[in-house]
């Protein structure tokens, strides 16, 4: 990219494209808020952040996906503006800089996604990652991994209103091609877990039930108050903290016994299927384990829909290993451990059954573990 000038000649940073994937989540949902443990892996699809420097302090975005939507806010304003709908995102990760005393002279943002919206398979966290790499590299700015995850998870919570956990962010930016991560939300760890499906005749199916879903609404919200609810009353700070799901008993409230229940039980299978992997076990054990998540999620933690529970089914009932929901639920996509000879009969059941069923036209695709967020230009 060739060398710009600002208004006085002076030479300024030239700019730079960035990219930040979204994931998919193995196994290990809605344990992320209660200092559990996950298993993501970031997917090929990613969001691309074109980012050129400014001295006038403005913040200016601009989006592919939003073609003719362009908007200019003064950085030092971003706390009391009225910014809405997508722009919030990349907005959001400005201002979080900026409010930890980050100093950023001005930025043009330009973005372009392929990660599919409201699939459950973060879009939003790839928006937020690629602008916060972007953001650091442009201006140099002294950020290790851990502050720009928590800068873009910041961002999603405050400014955004999403009160989500670290999942996503950490996924976009830790993830490493041909590897799940293995989380421990509880601590910030990570470990990188070799995971060649492909080398076992396998693939990761995912299909998109094309239900978007919303995270600002209130059921993930509550789920997350429930949790907490669970937590004080059985004496810990965080539902990670019980290892023995027998503890749940003590909880006289069923929808917090279920809760409580599908956490626990969660940690514990994600554990699991991080020992096979680790192990080199052959990755068809860690079918079932899925499914049961599934089952988890659908009856304890009541985040399951007709089309998930669907394409679950029909996904395991034309042979898939193991399906489950992905995501915080509500919509969104699920995932099939399939023969990778198998695929065609899995996907063509799923579109079966969603016909019969006059569900929307599901969207598939088969998921190989990708790369983290990274500068895609030549430097
Ligand atoms: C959403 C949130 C994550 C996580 C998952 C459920 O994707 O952004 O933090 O809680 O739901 O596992």
């Amino acid at each position: 990219m060739s060398q710009a000038q600002t208004v006085d000649g002076s030479a300024m940073r030239p700019g730079g494209i960035w990219a930040a994937p979204g994931r998919v989540n193995i196994i290990g949902e809605h344990t992320d808020y209660n200092g559990g443990y996950c298993l993501p892996m970031a997917l090929p699809q990613v969001v691309r952040c074109t980012a050129m420097p400014r001295t006038d302090g403005l913040a200016r975005v601009g989006s592919q996906q939003h073609p003719g939507e362009r908007i200019e806010v003064p950085i030092q304003e971003l706390a009391q503006a009225a910014v809405t709908g997508w722009s919030r995102y990349p907005l959001g990760v400005v201002h979080e800089y900026h409010r930890r005393g980050h100093h950023i002279p001005g930025v043009d943002l330009e973005l372009d996604g392929s990660v599919p919206i409201g699939a459950g398979l973060s879009s939003s966290a790839a928006l937020e990652c690629a602008v916060a790499i972007a953001l650091r590299d442009l201006f140099e700015l002294p950020v290790p991994d851990t502050e720009l995850i928590d800068i873009a998870n910041r961002a999603e919570n405050d400014y955004v209103g999403a009160p989500t956990g670290t999942l996503d962010q950490t996924a976009s930016i830790r993830c490493v091609a041909g590897h799940a991560l293995f989380l421990d939300a509880g601590t910030g760890h990570t470990e990188q877990v070799p995971f060649d499906l492909a080398a076992a005749g396998l693939a990761l199916l995912i299909v998109d039930t094309n239900t978007p879903h919303a995270l600002v609404d209130g059921e993930y919200a509550r789920r997350r108050r429930e949790c907490e609810a669970a937590a004080a009353e059985l004496g810990v700070e965080r539902l990670r903290d019980v290892t023995d799901v027998r503890a749940v008993a003590a909880l006289a409230d069923p929808v917090l016994r279920r809760r409580a229940r599908h956490v626990v039980s969660e940690n514990a299978r994600v554990l699991t299927v991080v020992q096979a992997l680790r192990e080199g076990s052959d990755p068809r054990v860690i079918g079932p384990v899925l499914t049961a998540a599934h089952t988890s999620l659908r009856d304890d933690f009541m985040v399951s829909t007709a089309q998930l529970d669907t394409a679950v089914d029909s996904a395991l009932d034309a042979g898939a290993h193991g399906a489950r929901m992905v995501g915080g639920g509500f919509g969104g996509s699920i995932i099939a451990l399939v023969d990778a000879r198998g695929t065609d009969r899995v996907v063509a059941e799923i579109r079966n059954r969603f016909r019969a069923a006059r569900f929307a036209e599901p969207r598939t695709f088969v998921a190989v573990p990708s790369a983290g967020a990274r500068r895609v230009d030549h430097q």
